[in-house]
């Protein structure tokens, strides 16, 4: 399973979001959409292994956060004001309690929240805080397959399907430095020393995940 916490500083969490401006009044939801679509579409389709957390963290009113499951969900599109337009839905609803999560549509649901609730839920994944300054997230002298050799993915039968193969979370912020209270189980990661967009950064993990890269974790 590939799992993405995205923190909006600045993003609005409750009331009603302005379409026509997320990169300003809506607190560069912008960014969080664009993140959204990285961490769970490909070029027709969901990635059915995947899911995102958005952390809301601008207010008014409590933190919350917004869990999008890739092999779930349904009326999403690529296109961000189409996406703003869910997520505005969800936010016209009370903020739920800590941890207790409301389904408000097929694959989406809402919690009250920041990101230590997310790292505990996440306590079964490799957890990497994604930090261009880290070391890199593939090991020394890493190589490329040249046939894809996918590190995570999803395996059906007529009857059922299953993720099979690493469990991994990541933690990126939005336009500001990502400060987080280190604990054991987290490790910083770098996918370069450039720093990226956020949604280029999403794509570049699962880029070595589908391709099979051997990771540093
Ligand atoms: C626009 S960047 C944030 C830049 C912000 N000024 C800072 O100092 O953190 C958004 C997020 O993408 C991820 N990111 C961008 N470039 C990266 C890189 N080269 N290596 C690892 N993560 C990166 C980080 O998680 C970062 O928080």
């Amino acid at each position: 399973m590939r799992r993405f916490a995205i923190i909006g500083h600045r993003a609005l969490s409750s009331g009603k979001i302005p379409l026509n401006d997320l990169a300003g009044g809506a607190g560069r939801m912008d960014v969080l959409i664009r993140a959204l679509m990285a961490s769970l579409m490909t070029s027709h389709g969901f990635r059915r292994d995947s899911e995102v957390i958005l952390h809301l963290w601008g207010g008014p009113g409590p933190k919350r956060r917004l869990k999008i499951i890739g092999n779930e969900v349904k009326g999403i599109h690529a296109e961000e004001r189409s996406v703003a337009g869910q997520i505005s839905k969800v936010l016209r609803e009370p903020t739920p309690p800590i941890g207790n999560w409301v389904k408000r549509s097929s694959g989406i649901y809402d919690s009250g929240g920041s990101i230590e609730e997310t790292i505990r839920e996440w306590s079964d994944s490799t957890i990497i805080a994604l930090d261009a300054n880290a070391e890199r997230l593939w090991i020394n002298n890493a190589e490329i397959p040249t046939k894809s050799k996918p590190l995570s993915y999803e395996t059906t039968d007529e009857l059922s399907s299953k993720i099979e193969g690493i469990d991994i979370g990541f933690i990126l912020s939005d336009d500001q430095p990502l400060e987080l209270n280190f604990s054991n189980n987290i490790v910083k990661r770098s996918i370069g020393e450039k720093w990226l967009q956020g949604h280029m950064a999403i794509a570049i993990c699962h880029f070595l995940i589908d391709e099979g890269v051997e990771l540093n974790l």
